[in-house]
């Protein structure tokens, strides 16, 4: 470990809110920091407990804490920046925690463009709408800065974040895009009744 702490960011929040790619240019702004992508560690060493009833690999998040407080402990790094939806699920001792949000309709575009399932994209849009991973986080850290991705101001606010600057809290409230959408797109908000 280095004399001192190094600084911890964590980057959270809902699949496709932009996680990967604001902590990657945050990573290039600042002078030594290194990246922790949750996802790929999970990937990598096969952190997965057990498969759901809908055959989806459930992640082994005690083991992925584990992990990520193991490469911190050995880091020399002044700065880590730890990435991913499931670091919202624990808590990273010391670490500032950045909850990164996206209007429903930009989720929407990003999760067709994957290709993901209409449940899928439903759960993450509920997610999202709901701050799940906010609440989740909030209960978790104690204390967290959300930003919505596709505000032009959030690079330069979580830069300077990162930096050790206060920023003022922002409160950030989708459920009216929920409802909005709920009159638009009915199926991305509420499973189908099989009746009708
Ligand atoms: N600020 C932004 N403006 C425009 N497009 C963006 C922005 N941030 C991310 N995107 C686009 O949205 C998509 C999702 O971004 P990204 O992969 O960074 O999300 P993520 O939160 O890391 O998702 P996951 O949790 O699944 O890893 C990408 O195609 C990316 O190019
Ligand atoms: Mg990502």
């Amino acid at each position: 470990m280095t004399a001192s702490m190094p600084k911890i960011i964590v980057i959270t929040g809902t699949p496709g809110t932009g996680k990967t790619t604001i902590a990657e240019r945050l990573k290039r702004k600042i002078n030594g920091a290194v990246l922790i992508r949750a996802t790929d560690l999970v990937n990598k060493k096969r952190f997965y407990s057990k498969v759901d009833k809908d055959g989806v690999k459930v992640a082994d998040i005690q083991k992925l804490r584990k992990e990520i407080v193991g490469k911190i402990k050995k880091s020399d790094s002044p700065i880590i920046i730890i990435e991913g939806h499931l670091v919202c699920e624990f808590k990273i001792k010391g670490a500032k925690v950045i909850v990164l949000r996206a209007h429903l309709n930009t989720l929407l575009k990003r999760l067709r463009r994957r290709g993901y399932s209409l449940e899928k994209i439903r759960d993450n849009l509920v997610s999202e709408a709901t701050d799940y991973c906010g609440i989740t986080a909030a209960e978790n850290y104690g204390d967290v800065y959300e930003f919505l991705s596709d505000d032009r101001r959030t690079m330069k606010y979580i830069i300077a974040l990162a930096k050790g600057a206060k920023q003022k809290k922002q409160n950030i409230n989708l459920m009216q895009e929920l409802q909005t959408l709920l009159k638009r797109d009915r199926e991305y908000v509420l499973y189908s009744n099989p009746e009708k």
